[in-house]
């Protein structure tokens, strides 16, 4: 596959994967969910590479979220089949890959951005980081994982305020939270990330591949939630709110939501 929206570096035992789509915040479309999905599969089973470090092309964004104009005129069935195709090809892929993937947020992580970070197996942020799901400022709800990784990280109450104010948390309040392991320097990102799978690199790698899946099973013990997650996201297509979130979105204004 040829790649348009994602580079990837070897160094070492160390894979660096770049999200280069920064005119759109590298926006997650269509065609980079499948060279991602591409990307982490060719990388997992590629046995030198024991690490994998993801980050956003830029200093502005790591990805501030699905892209809005590909989805905004949506069906119903649309809305569920994006929410279903990309949470198997890309969120549930990378959250069960072998190979440990480290989130390193560079900036905007919003939407199915921050939900890629989070299914990513470790997080740190550099401090310009700013984190949220902002979909119902939309008309949505998150749609890639996002309602069942963010109260298993930051608990339910504070992930509800989180998600139901569509507001954005500073990388320090996010370390707070749990939300991140680390928080450095723009500057020193790369290199924070960069030590950090190369200390993981030095591992049994396999032994990092059971515990992976160890810790998934003891959390995903039931699928009901991710399944009730893209039910409702879908049902979200079919709402006057979702026509005007996402055109006033594309039309660079505020939302006027009509509500039931
Ligand atoms: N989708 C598509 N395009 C996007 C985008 C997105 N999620 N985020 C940014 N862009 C585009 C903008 O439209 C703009 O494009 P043009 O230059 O062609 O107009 C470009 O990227 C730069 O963005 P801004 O001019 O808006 O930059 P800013 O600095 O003024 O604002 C921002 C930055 C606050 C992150 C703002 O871009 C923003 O709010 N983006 C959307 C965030 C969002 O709502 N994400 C959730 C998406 S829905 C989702 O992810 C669903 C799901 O769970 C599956």
């Amino acid at each position: 596959m040829k790649l348009k929206n994602v580079k990837v570096k070897l160094k070492g035992a160390v894979a660096q994967v770049l999200i280069d789509r920064p005119k759109k915040l590298n926006a997650l479309n269509r065609e980079t969910i499948s060279e991602l999905h591409q990307v982490f599969a060719d990388l997992d089973a590629d046995s030198e590479v024991r690490a994998i470090v993801l980050r956003g092309s830029g200093p502005k964004a790591f990805v501030a979220g699905a892209d809005i104009a590909e989805f905004a005129s949506f069906s119903t069935k649309e809305g569920k089949k994006l929410a279903a195709v990309g949470q198997e090809e890309l969120f549930d892929f990378v959250e069960q890959l072998s190979t440990p993937v480290i989130a390193a947020i560079n900036g905007y992580a919003l939407g199915g951005g921050l939900e890629l970070a989070m299914a990513c197996h470790i997080r740190v942020a550099s401090h310009n980081a700013r984190l949220g799901l902002p979909e119902v400022s939309l008309g949505l709800i998150p749609g890639y994982g996002g309602t069942q990784r963010l109260p298993q990280l930051i608990g339910k109450g504070r992930a509800m305020e989180l998600i139901f104010t569509a507001g954005m948390i500073e990388a320090e309040r996010a370390q707070e939270y749990g939300l991140v392991n680390h928080v450095t320097a723009l500057e020193d990102l790369d290199a924070y990330c960069l030590k950090m799978a190369e200390r993981i690199a030095k591992n049994a790698p396999t032994a990092i591949a059971h515990a992976i899946k160890a810790i998934n099973a003891g959390l995903r013990s039931s699928d009901a939630g991710y399944k009730a997650e893209i039910e409702h996201f879908g049902k979200c297509f079919g709402t006057d709110d979702f026509k005007e979130g996402t055109q006033a979105f594309l039309e660079k204004r505020k939302p006027d939501f009509p509500g039931r």
